[in-house]
């Protein structure tokens, strides 16, 4: 071994304790550099310091920063009932010769440490045993001092050496050094951990955002919203989508599906409002060649033009009753038989639909069948009317301003503060649809102007800030005088000051309610269809009944 050899040149003997001590620190040199686990390494240390000292016993102690106690992580004893009780013990880091050690830095050898001032006895007391010479010497890293390594009992009733001490030093500094490397590496070790966690789930937030990166919104609603999509995007479940009109239920049908496993497969959406029954039934399932007039040759239907992916039916609460009852055979038997056909075809396709209407008051009422509507809203997600998350008004718009600048060719647009405090006040009972009228018109009438300004906005804005009185009143003021109105003069709640039943009351308003936003619109059958959410053919279906009764 080369330093044996560097010691016998300097002409000292060499003892075979002092090769067993050699050896163990060149071990120890070795055990390093293999990176060996420090739970592995200590208690050999800790055994063959006992061994080559010839003590009865051997131990770490480290600091607990915590509770500022010391403890026995490490312990190698001649008798296993002494270890077992040491490896339970703790008392303070101020006590005994291993807290002044710890304390003062210097290292410590007695003859007799039960009769050293520092002397804490309680440890004796625990493992039944009596403590003679010892030698103690600090754990130092450059963090500070972690804690002391101890060796107590020589065999034979011997004393410890300066040089045993000595040895014990050179010991203590490669164990320090160990322990303090163990650390660092299981420190690095969590907050790599831990940054990895964090980057999954910045991952998982990114991930989301471009998966919804076209539906705006970061309120409490929108968060809600997009976490109900993701739910109903990882199930087939049957999606009701029901919200006012222009909050946005296409824009999420289509996220749901984008975010399913058909997303590869075709979206396809219908609207039931718009057609006719017989029309809606060769739409959704297609027709035969000469099954009706004008019917000049095989056409095939949404549901089979969607095949493996989904289709939604768009306002599905104007759906004619006749229709109702075909599509439930659909969503049963999950196929479908197109009109002049007699042989049913088989369709995978995921059903979506969405409503303005409470389809469940329809329910009440006749106008939707229920069996048909637990079909479809085996899962309903409810959309925030825009007026419920104003705070998104500055993002929906700046995003829009976006949007048509980029289909104008042209550079952003900005938006003056006045005018977004404007858009963020108004009521949008057309919600996000609505938005983007008022924006598609503000920045027609901007020209090559850079920012939109309050006089960009229509008059329905600005009287809405009280900025111009007497102006024609539009729908969202208008509603709440209906309503006040309706509250004033004959209470539609209580007639000969006896209370109605709570239809009866609800007919009447309505009623009223129709006639003053009709009048508010100068009797555009369109408008007000909109404003209501209403379709053209219910609202004169409404008009009729109501006239027919006045
Ligand atoms: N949260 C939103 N973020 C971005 N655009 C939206 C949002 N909600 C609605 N829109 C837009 O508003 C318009 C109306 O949405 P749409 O899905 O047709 O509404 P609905 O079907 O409920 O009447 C669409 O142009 C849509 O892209
Ligand atoms: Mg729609």
């Amino acid at each position: 071994m080369k330093g044996t050899e560097s010691l016998r040149d300097v002409g000292r003997p060499v003892s075979p304790i002092d090769e067993g001590r050699l050896r163990l620190l060149y071990e120890l040199g070795c055990a390093f550099a293999e990176r060996t686990e420090l739970d592995e390494l200590v208690p050999l240390v800790v055994a063959k310091c006992r061994a080559v000292l010839r003590a009865h016993g051997a131990a770490i102690l480290l600091l607990d920063p915590k509770t500022d106690e010391l403890y026995f992580p490490y312990v190698a004893q001649e008798r296993p009932s002494v270890a077992a009780e040491l490896l339970r013990t703790r008392f303070p880091a101020h006590l005994g010769v291993a807290g002044s050690v710890l304390q003062s830095g210097r290292s410590s050898r007695v003859d007799d440490a039960s009769t050293a001032p520092q002397f804490y006895g309680q440890v004796d007391r625990r493992t039944n045993s009596h403590t003679g010479p010892m030698l103690t010497v600090p754990l130092s890293t450059r963090q500070g001092r972690i804690g002391v390594i101890q060796v107590v009992n020589q065999r034979g009733g011997r004393r410890f050496t300066d040089e045993d001490l000595a040895f014990l030093e050179t010991l203590a500094a490669s164990v320090s050094v160990a322990i303090e490397n163990a650390r660092l590496y299981a420190h690095m070790q969590a907050s790599q951990a831990h940054l990895r966690e964090q980057v999954a789930s910045l991952r998982h937030d990114l991930a989301r955002h471009d998966r919804f990166g076209n539906i705006i919104g970061s309120s409490k609603p929108m968060r809600e919203l997009v976490r109900l999509i993701e739910r109903a995007a990882a199930s087939p479940i049957a999606v009701l989508l029901e919200g006012e009109t222009g909050t946005g239920k296409e824009l999420v049908a289509r996220g749901i599906h984008e975010a399913g496993p058909r997303a590869a497969a075709p979206f396809v959406a219908i609207n039931c409002g718009a057609l006719t029954a017989t029309l809606l039934e060769s739409e959704l399932f297609g027709h035969r060649r000469g099954a009706f007039t004008g019917a000049v040759q095989d056409r095939r239907g949404h549901f089979e033009a969607a095949a493996g992916g989904t289709i939604l039916l768009d306002e599905v609460g104007e759906m004619p009753l006749a229709m109702q009852v075909k599509l439930l055979r659909v969503l049963q038997e999950r196929e479908i038989v197109p009109v002049g056909e007699t042989r049913p075809r088989k369709v995978d396709v995921r059903v979506l639909s969405a409503t303005n209407r409470d389809l469940e008051a329809e329910v009440k009422c006749g106008n939707f069948r229920a069996d048909l509507f637990y079909r479809l809203a085996g899962f309903p997600i409810r959309l925030p009317a825009l007026r419920e998350h104003r705070e998104d008004i500055p993002a929906l718009a700046t995003a829009i301003l976006t949007r048509v600048g980029a289909r104008l060719g042209r550079g952003p647009i900005g938006i003056e503060p006045t005018a977004l405090d404007l858009l963020v006040g108004f009521d949008w009972p057309g919600n996000v649809r609505e938005l983007e009228n008022e924006i598609e018109r503000a920045v027609a009438l901007l020209g090559d102007g850079a920012r939109v300004r309050r006089e960009h906005l229509s008059d329905k804005l600005q009287a809405g800030a009280g900025a111009t009185p007497g102006t024609p009143a539009a729908p969202p003021p208008v509603s709440r005088r209906a309503l006040r109105a309706s509250r004033s003069d004959t209470p539609p709640t209580v007639s000969d000051g006896r209370p109605v039943p709570l239809r009866e009351a609800r007919a009447a308003f309505e009623e009223r309610y129709i006639e003053d936003v009709l009048r508010a619109h100068g009797g555009n059958v369109s408008r007000t269809a909109a404003t209501l959410g209403l379709s053209r053919a219910m609202l004169h279906k409404r008009l009729r009944v109501t006239r027919g009764r006045g």
